[in-house]
């Protein structure tokens, strides 16, 4: 196998770390212990419910924030370890784009000088012939180069959103961050802009690393996609395996609540969606700290019907490989296995 273009290793951060020492301060773990690799040009999702730490690993891969524990490589080279020139071409290869538009501007700035602020800030002297290059990164994201005189407010949202893909793709980047960049708009404009980063991955050979709620927009984008629960990843998996074949039984659930994928397995959304069995002593409900044991353990509707094993308790389930190029953290999901649904034929090809 090639070397992946971005690896990250045994990632974890805890937020108050540092503070951690003084009296009545909290610590949260956001991200525990996730490793994930992306390869170049391929196109890997980040699914998980509100709180599991989609935003804060993707701001660790984008550098915002330094882990608490563990690293990122890029090209095999440590990004913690990259200082000066190195840093800042770092800072070139990943970008990251975020799902609020309306504040990411300066609304008295023009569109050309917010695209223009990357260079500026790399140092770079601005490109030969700098209106017709600016002209060009709209065009290529779908807006006219004759734009360039507007400023903010005067762009849909949508719109504001492909400046924002514009301005993150001038320096040439290889690897995108796209943190729900798509749900803050309509519907019918949330499919163009997928359908502008098809292209892109297409044109440019970007990787990207999608965040999402939307499992169909990212079935639609995505090859593989990996599932955080809490801050830990209990499955990553191909597109198709993970859809018609999710094998823990926190991505069943994810995947049965999609109306039209999952009707198959309504029986166990019910039982997982109910209040579930009491914590068992040794399992910290909801708590992602918890160090020994499974921490969907007490939300888990497998662990109810094998009568509580003390495995789930007791040892903390490692992603291991399972069939058909997924892996999957849970001590006994092969045996909660059922036949899923096609999915190819409920989610199309095209986005909109
Ligand atoms: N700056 C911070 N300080 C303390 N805790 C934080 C901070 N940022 C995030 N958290 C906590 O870390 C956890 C993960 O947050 P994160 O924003 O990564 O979740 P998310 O998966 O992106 O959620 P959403 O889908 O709602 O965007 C949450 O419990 C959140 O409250
Ligand atoms: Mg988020």
């Amino acid at each position: 196998m090639t070397e992946p273009l971005l690896s990250i290793e045994r990632v974890s951060h805890e937020f108050g770390a540092r503070r951690a020492l003084l009296p009545g301060r909290r610590t949260h773990l956001a991200v525990d212990d996730v490793s994930l690799t992306i390869g170049a040009g391929e196109s890997v999702a980040l699914v998980g419910e509100s709180g599991s730490g989609k935003t804060t690993l993707g701001r660790v891969v984008a550098k915002l924030i330094t882990p608490t524990a563990g690293r990122v490589l890029v090209d095999g080279r440590d990004v913690g370890a990259l200082s000066g020139r190195e840093l800042l071409a770092y800072r070139r290869t990943v970008q990251m784009i975020f799902q609020n538009t309306q504040h990411a501007f300066n609304p008295r700035r023009r569109i050309r000088d917010i695209l223009a602020d990357p260079y500026e800030i790399h140092g770079l002297p601005a490109p030969d012939g700098r209106d017709a290059a600016l002209g060009e990164l709209l065009e290529r994201v779908g807006l006219h180069a004759s734009m360039l005189d507007r400023y903010p407010h005067q762009f849909s949202g949508g719109q504001r959103q492909r400046v924002g893909i514009a301005r993150a793709l001038s320096l040439g980047p290889r690897l995108i961050v796209a943190d729900e960049p798509v749900s803050a708009l309509d519907v019918s404009v949330q499919a163009q802009v997928l359908n502008l980063f098809a292209r892109l991955r297409r044109e440019l050979g970007l990787s990207l690393l999608f965040i999402s709620h939307d499992l169909r927009a990212v079935y639609f984008l995505c090859e593989r996609i990996a599932v955080l629960y809490q801050g830990r990843l209990v499955e990553v998996a191909p597109r198709e395996r993970l859809l018609e074949h999710p094998l823990h039984p926190y991505s069943r659930r994810l995947i049965a609540a999609v109306p039209g994928l999952g009707e198959r397995d309504s029986a166990e959304v019910s039982q997982a969606e109910a209040p579930g069995p009491a914590p068992a002593p040794g399992v910290a409900a909801e708590s992602p700290a918890a160090a020994a044991g499974c921490h969907y353990a007490s939300r888990c509707p497998l662990y109810a019907r094998l009568g509580a094993p003390e495995r789930c308790r007791a040892e903390r389930p490692a992603l291991r490989p399972a069939a058909g190029g997924s892996a999957v953290a849970c001590h006994f999901a092969t045996e909660g296995e059922e036949p899923g649904a096609n999915v190819s034929s409920v989610v199309s090809e095209e986005v909109g």
